[in-house]
């Protein structure tokens, strides 16, 4: 583990790198992580990073998002077949297909989408902006918001604007159900429930909170409760553990877990600084309309 460790770091140096972690990645991967977030504050990190290379510990939509932000700099991503479902259930063709429909509508689309999907956007969004986002727009205008449909309606919740959904979900967070939250609720009597807005409306409407990740790591901290049942991907408990070791966290279910994220091990970032692959490009003409959405994203920062 060690000599493993020892290597990523003198090649990390040598290659002048930079290594990007997000919070669902499996514990040793965090760990070696130079930065650990939520998908806002990997855009926000990967923008603003004077690294020549960019090791995206994640999912092929945030390391083409960092491809997007700094087309100068080279983004790997250790495991070529690390998708993400969710975004891959809307092609560009749908979209514009969807847009012919509604010519008039203002197009959002979660982080969680391709490259293309965003090049066709108006406005990009994660799930800690998203509510805020939405809510500066022209009330006149009608929203279609995609891939997600569970985020979607989380956001139609909260700020009372209609929107047309695109029925994408994360088979992931669908995963996690109404008796997962009630037998961890029967357990930890006192532990607030903190859950994803991917999660699915009955499992939303037995939460105490509905957060993106960096907001359950704020949250957890800020908070006076001692004791967290935590419905999102598992990978985050290891870093909630971490920040806090006073306090409890419970994942919700042994089912929660994102397979795609935990294709990423120390072996294959290894491999990947020594054969700089696997480089992650986007065709200039959509690098540049998808900036736009993105650029979009990155000034909405959350309250
Ligand atoms: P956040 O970390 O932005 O909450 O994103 C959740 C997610 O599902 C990423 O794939
Ligand atoms: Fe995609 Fe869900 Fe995995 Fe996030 S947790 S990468 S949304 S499948």
């Amino acid at each position: 583990m060690t000599a493993i460790l020892d290597k990523i770091q003198q090649l990390k140096k040598q290659r002048n790198a930079v290594i990007l972690a997000h919070n669902y990645q499996p514990g040793p991967i965090q760990d070696l992580a130079d930065f650990v977030g939520d998908s806002l504050g990997l855009s926000v990190e990967a923008s603003r990073t004077d690294a020549e290379v960019i090791v995206f510990c994640g999912v092929l939509f945030m390391a083409e998002t960092a491809a997007i932000l700094s087309p100068n700099k080279t983004v790997l991503l250790p495991e070529r077949n690390a998708g993400c479902p969710m975004a891959d259930m809307i092609t560009a063709r749908q979209l514009e297909e969807m847009k012919r429909k509604h010519p008039e509508a203002l197009v959002v689309c979660y982080v969680n989408s391709p490259a293309e999907v965003k090049a066709l956007s108006d406005y990009c969004c994660t799930s800690s902006n998203a509510v805020k986002l939405v809510s500066l727009l022209p009330k006149e205008k009608n929203i279609l918001f995609v891939p997600d449909q569970h985020l979607g309606a989380f956001v139609q919740e909260q700020t009372g604007r209609e929107m047309i959904l695109w029925p994408g979900y994360c088979p992931t967070h669908v995963r996690i159900s109404p008796d997962d939250i009630q037998a961890a609720r029967e357990h930890h009597p006192d532990a607030l429930v903190l859950a994803h807005p991917e999660c699915g409306p009955q499992v939303r409407a037995l939460a105490d909170r509905l957060l993106s990740t960096g907001q359950m790591l704020r949250f957890a901290g800020e908070s006076p409760a001692r004791s967290f049942i935590i419905a999102t991907e598992e990978g985050i408990v290891h870093t909630l553990k971490k920040q806090y070791p006073e306090k409890e966290f419970v994942c919700v279910s042994e089912r929660a877990i994102c397979p795609n994220m935990k294709k990423i091990t120390l072996e294959k970032v290894l491999w990947s600084l020594e054969d700089m692959g696997h480089q992650i490009t986007v065709p200039e003409a959509v690098r540049v309309a998808a900036r736009q959405a993105l650029d979009r994203m990155i000034e909405v920062l959350p309250d």
